[in-house]
């Protein structure tokens, strides 16, 4: 994981250099480096922690070359030493890179043996050792010659002190952009770094290596062979990756869900109905089984689209993390969909299980909101959740945009297949309505006080049940990731088979139970559970008055049709969370160990 940056252009203020790395903070925080030209040498400087304790540090001065780095440890504990840029021996090469190099141990080794001495302990180090050993004055053809030994993924860029105007970067298994502006050519791991140089950038592909040079690029093949990339255009307004007024990213993307909705929904929703065209080439009518494969908030969206495509349908939906997924014997037939959801499309067990399928003849479709990424290249035809840059860690607009998706996904699934009736009609009704519905939710919610009162609890058991149990997953996945309480979440007909010894006054319940189908029977097991002395808390719809002499705190959202209900609560589970964390003193953009896209195994 590990955010990288590489600028080569006229002269700019390394200022310049850390704040765009600033902007892939969320990539990794344990510390953060920059390396930069200063009149014929490398400079370095360094810090363990976030980027702001490495800006203090950065000298007032301009360079023609930076290359830059934020950490998410995986070999090596995160100290100064460890942290990137990485040097070889003679001080004039300098490296950032985001991967994992299988490899290192090995090549470690037989680079000691030819007097290569090392500092720290990364895998990285080794790479900028093998260039050195390759460096015959070309630095191109040395980083060419030294990554085709390299197994494992990488993104790298690199520099040398001959060169004033030069930077080299090469891609294999972790994502790396490019972008050209008007005087400067930038590389960074996503898109939002570049968009203040310009909002039009190339995706590399694996196997890509480029070299920037007097402000031109050329991408070539590892024989060295040019090679053509799309020039993608990003509509994302370089202030939206910003946390425009908001205390945190998390709250102002929460806030955001409306818009990102309507987004979603665009093109989508059509007076016959709702309609995918990137499903045009598909044969959806002949869908019997669904595989789904997903990791964390995502694979919580999926299981939402199984309850609600079977709940219509015969068609088989099996949900997966795909690090399960990936080690199963998969069956496919010509009658079988595999559906892959990945926001940031970069997380690697789900590529691998794209990959997986792939190998076995399946049709893959993606879902991701990162136009350009990995998956989004690796699958065979790619909806775009169009929620706009998601910088906190937690999922939130992302989750609720996927949702949107697979929701229209399965209605024109459904339709297709001739399903339609008067129940999906009004969800379809509700869909469309569905930006100003969280608009008033996001208006008129007060979740202070509740979240001030359950603060301080070390336990959370989270219950639902059919449609609302994912839910329930999620509240609790949303809770614990950012405020360290142990949430755990169960089907609510679960309980009794062994959960419910752990309630007292001291284990709240978290009852998400719109009345719906199944109301009658989770309101048991909220009573079930008031017999054992816990305190419920729960969320059901405003018109349902059902719960008020039950529970002892009660959030209402409005009124929704049964299957849309995942869709009106995820507001308040994620509000309650971020709530519940900011006043643990708790930064909930970037908790402790996690990082925004998981591209190791
Ligand atoms: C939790 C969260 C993670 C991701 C998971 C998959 O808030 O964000 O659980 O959902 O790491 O990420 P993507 O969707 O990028 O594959």
């Amino acid at each position: 994981m590990c955010g990288i940056v590489g600028i080569v252009g006229t002269e700019f203020n390394l200022k310049e250099l850390v704040e765009d790395l600033q902007k892939l903070e969320y990539r990794g925080y344990d510390s953060a480096g920059v390396a930069f030209y200063d009149n014929g040498k490398i400079s370095i400087q360094k810090s363990i922690g976030k980027i702001k304790n490495l800006k203090s540090k950065i000298p007032q001065k301009k360079t023609s070359i930076g290359i830059a780095h934020t950490r998410w440890a995986t070999h090596g504990i995160p100290n100064d030493i460890n942290a990137h840029p990485h040097t070889d021996c003679t001080g004039k090469i300098a490296i950032v890179h985001n991967g994992i190099i299988e490899n290192y141990y090995e090549l470690r080794e037989m680079l000691k043996s030819k007097g290569h001495v090392f500092k720290s302990d990364t895998d990285t180090e080794v790479i900028a050792h093998l260039i050195e050993e390759h460096f015959k004055g070309d630095l191109y053809i040395a980083v060419l010659d030294a990554i085709k030994l390299l197994k494992g993924a990488y993104a790298i860029v690199v520099m040398h002190s001959d060169f004033s105007n030069m930077l080299v970067a090469a891609r294999k298994g972790s994502p790396l952009v490019l972008g050209r502006g008007k005087e400067k050519v930038v590389l960074a791991s996503d898109v939002t770094p570049i968009l203040r140089y310009t909002k039009d950038v190339v995706f590399l592909e694996d196997g890509d290596v480029v070299l920037l040079k007097d402000g031109e690029y050329k991408i070539t093949d590892l024989g060295g062979n040019v090679v053509l990339r799309k020039v993608y255009h990003i509509d994302w307004d370089e202030t939206s990756a910003e946390k425009s007024g908001y205390k945190h990213f998390m709250l102002k993307e929460i806030m955001e869900e409306p818009e990102a909705i309507e987004s979603a929904l665009v093109g989508r929703v059509t007076l016959e109905g709702p309609v995918l065209n990137e499903l045009k080439e598909f044969n959806v009518e002949r869908v019997e089984k669904i595989k789904l494969v997903a990791c964390g908030t995502s694979y919580h969206a999926g299981l939402v689209f199984k309850y609600f495509v079977e709940k219509h349908s015969n068609i088989d939906v099996e949900v997966d993390v795909a690090s399960e997924f990936r080690y199963r014997n998969i069956h496919v037939d010509d009658n079988t969909f595999v559906i892959a959801i990945s926001q940031s499309g970069e997380t690697a067990d789900t590529l691998e299980s794209v990959r997986l399928v792939k190998r076995k003849g399946a049709k893959v479709i993606s879902i991701s909101n990162v136009v350009g990424s990995t998956i989004t290249r690796e699958s065979d035809v790619t909806v775009f959740m169009n929620a706009g840059p998601e910088i906190g860690v937690a999922a939130t607009k992302t989750y609720v945009n996927q949702l949107i998706v697979l929701y229209i996904l399965g209605m024109h699934l459904l339709r297709m297949k001739g399903i339609w009736n008067e129940e999906l009609q009004r969800d379809f009704e509700f869909l469309k309505q569905a930006p100003e519905i969280f608009r008033k939710i996001l208006n008129n919610i007060d979740l202070e006080e509740i979240s001030s009162y359950y603060k301080n609890y070390h336990h959370f058991m989270y219950i639902g049940r059919g449609i609302n149990y994912p839910t329930a997953l999620e509240g609790a996945l949303k809770l614990k990731e950012i405020s360290y309480i142990n949430a755990t979440a169960y089907p609510a007909g679960e309980l009794k088979h062994g959960p419910i010894a752990l309630l007292d006054p001291t284990f709240p319940v978290f009852a998400i139970a719109p009345k719906d189908n199944l109301f009658e029977k989770t309101k048991s097991n909220i009573e079930e559970s008031k017999a054992r002395n816990s305190r419920i808390i729960a969320i059901t719809n405003e018109s349902n008055k059902e719960l008020e002499k039950i529970v002892d705190d009660i959030i209402y959202v409005p009124d929704s049709p049964d299957d849309m209900y995942p869709l009106t609560i995820s507001p308040v589970i994620q509000l309650f969370a971020y709530l519940i964390a900011d006043m643990r003193g708790y930064d909930p953009d970037k908790p402790r160990n996690l990082a925004k896209s998981v591209t190791v195994e």
